[in-house]
Order: C-alpha cells, then structure tokens, then sequence
C-alpha cells in the first residue's frame, strides 16, 4: 500500500519501536500525529523526521496513565477533522513493582490495555471515514508467560508480579484484536496485533535498582534493534498481503498461533465487558 499522504496516528513513539517506526512512516509518505506523553520528546522526534524530509507531525499529549488525559487526546485528533487511515498502538510499560494509575487501576493494565482500547473507540468514526484503514495493535510473546487473564485479581491486589501482568496486559492486546476484529466484520477497516521480537530498547528503563539497570545491559546482545523491532508494525501498516486480514497475530512479519489462551474467545468477550465497565467506555 502507498502511504504517501495517509495519516497515521501513533502512541508511543518517543523511544525504542516507536519511534523508528514513526521515522520509516515519514519516510515513505506518511503524515503523523504522534500521541507523546513528553511533548518535548515528541518536538525532537518531530524535528528529526522534518530533518530527514518528511511532513511535520502534529504533536498531542497523551498520559496512557490517566483516562482523561487519552480522551482528551482523542477528541484533539477527531477535532482535526481528517481521516484516519492508521491507528499503531504501540506504546507500552513494564514495571518491577505495583503503581496505581489516577483512576485507581493498577498501570501495566491501564497503559498496555485500558487506555488503547479507549483511544481506539474513540478514533473508530475517524478510522471508518478511511476506507481500508488498518489498526495495527503492538502486543507480545510475553502472553506466553501466563495462561489467562487472571479475572480475579486485574489489579494485582492480591500479589503483583511483573512478567505475570506485562504476560497479561499483552494478552488483553492480543484478546482485543480478536474482539475487535469481530466486531468490525463487514466495514472497511482490518485490525491485527504482532510480538516485535525481543528489541534493545528503554522498555522497562524507568524501574529503579541494580537488576533493572544492568539485565538489559547483559541481553543486549541477543536483542534485535529498533529498526529491526519495527518491521512487523511497518509491515502490518503497509503491506498489501494484508489488506484483507482482519483479528490476526503475527511475529517475524509472518502470522502466528497466539497460545491457545490468546484464542479464547469466552476470554475475550469477558474481558471486553470488563473493560467497558471499567473504563466507562462502551463502543458505538
Ligand atoms: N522491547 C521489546 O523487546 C518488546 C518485546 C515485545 C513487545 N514489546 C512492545 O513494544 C511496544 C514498544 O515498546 P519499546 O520496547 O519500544 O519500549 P520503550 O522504548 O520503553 O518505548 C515505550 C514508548 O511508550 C511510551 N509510554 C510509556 N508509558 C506511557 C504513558 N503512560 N503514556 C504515554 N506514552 C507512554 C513511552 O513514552 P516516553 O518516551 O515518554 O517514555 C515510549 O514512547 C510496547 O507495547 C511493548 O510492550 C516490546
């Protein structure tokens, strides 16, 4: 597919996946609104990508960690009154220990899940003035590491252990790709999710403590870089192999098996209820 010209909308894209997918979309055409939760991160991108010829990104803040602050953000990309013909979610956090977000959530859970499924609803009429407008959800292998979404304790009250709510937040991606997917059957408009590899980047950089600064010193060498990290998301975004794939998770620009809990259907429409009550957001 030929970007040139198309909007893309991006969160996420002041550091790591992000931000090298952000540049190779400018570099083919694209014209960006970077969603950044530092504006002054979001300007140097900006200017890097105006630096190397591409149009100049409109710039929104966004804290993933705060609901108001996504539906304020949405509302500034509907006000711009333009189509949009590709949503990324990229944005992403691990953290080591448990954080609770403005509105009381536990925060893997609200910046991994709550908050694009409401940026995505919210973009959804924006979206759907695009004919073959794509939603291109960043999840992870990390779903791999639990085997459900622990509907019990979302909130980790009762223990909080990092690789078991990253494991799961991804798997809320993966679970809503698939629910979305579902639900868009029939309308122009495709939504996929995909495991970049495992990518040398800030993820996890802002935990404190000897481990969090120095274990991705030492995996460093067997991770693959950003550019490297971004082909899956460039791939799903423009590709016309997948114009008509729709709920679909891939990795190594190939489709994939997600594990069997990432292909539960019960799951998914639980987690969606969930969601909605949760977030206060129901989809049109
Ligand atoms: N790296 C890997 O090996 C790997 C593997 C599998 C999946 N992934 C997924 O890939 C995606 C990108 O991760 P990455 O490795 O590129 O991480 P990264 O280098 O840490 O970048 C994360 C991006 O998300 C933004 N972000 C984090 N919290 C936010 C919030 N509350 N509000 C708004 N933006 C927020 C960051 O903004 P700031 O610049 O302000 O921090 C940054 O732009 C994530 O979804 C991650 O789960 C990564």
């Amino acid at each position: 597919m030929n970007i040139t010209g198309k909007h893309i909308v991006i969160t996420g894209a002041t550091a790591g996946i992000g931000e090298s997918s952000a540049r190779i979309l400018a570099e083919q055409g694209a014209q960006l609104t970077l969603l950044c939760r530092n504006l002054d991160k979001g300007a140097a991108v900006a200017r890097a990508i105006v630096a190397a010829g591409g149009s100049e990104p409109t710039l929104v803040a966004m804290d993933m960690a705060s609901l108001a602050s996504v539906r304020e953000a949405a509302q500034a990309v509907l006000e711009q009154k333009r189509p949009v013909n590709i949503l990324l979610n990229n944005a992403g956090v691990v953290n080591t220990s448990r954080k609770i977000t403005v509105d009381g959530f536990e925060e893997t859970l609200a910046v991994n899940h709550f908050a694009p499924f409401v940026l995505t609803g919210m973009l959804l009429p924006a979206l759907l003035e695009a004919p073959g407008a794509r939603i291109v959800n960043v999840a992870s292998a990390a779903h791999e590491f639990v085997r459900d979404m622990g509907f019990d304790d979302m909130h980790a009250e009762q223990s909080f252990k990092t690789f078991r709510e990253y494991g799961r937040s991804k798997l809320a991606n993966i679970l809503f790709t698939r629910s979305l997917a579902e639900r868009l059957q029939g309308q122009p408009i495709t939504v996929n999710c995909l495991h970049p590899g495992a990518v040398s980047t800030s993820l996890g950089a802002q935990n404190k403590g000897l481990a969090a600064r120095i274990l991705p010193l030492l995996l460093k060498p067997f991770f693959r870089s950003a550019d490297k990290g971004a082909e899956t998301s460039i791939y799903l975004c423009t590709s016309d192999e997948v114009s008509d794939v729709s709920g679909a998770y891939f990795a190594n620009c190939k489709q994939k098996q997600p594990k069997p809990w990432g292909r539960d259907d019960a799951a998914a429409k639980r987690l969606w209820a969930y969601t909605e009550e949760s977030t206060g957001f129901t989809y049109p």
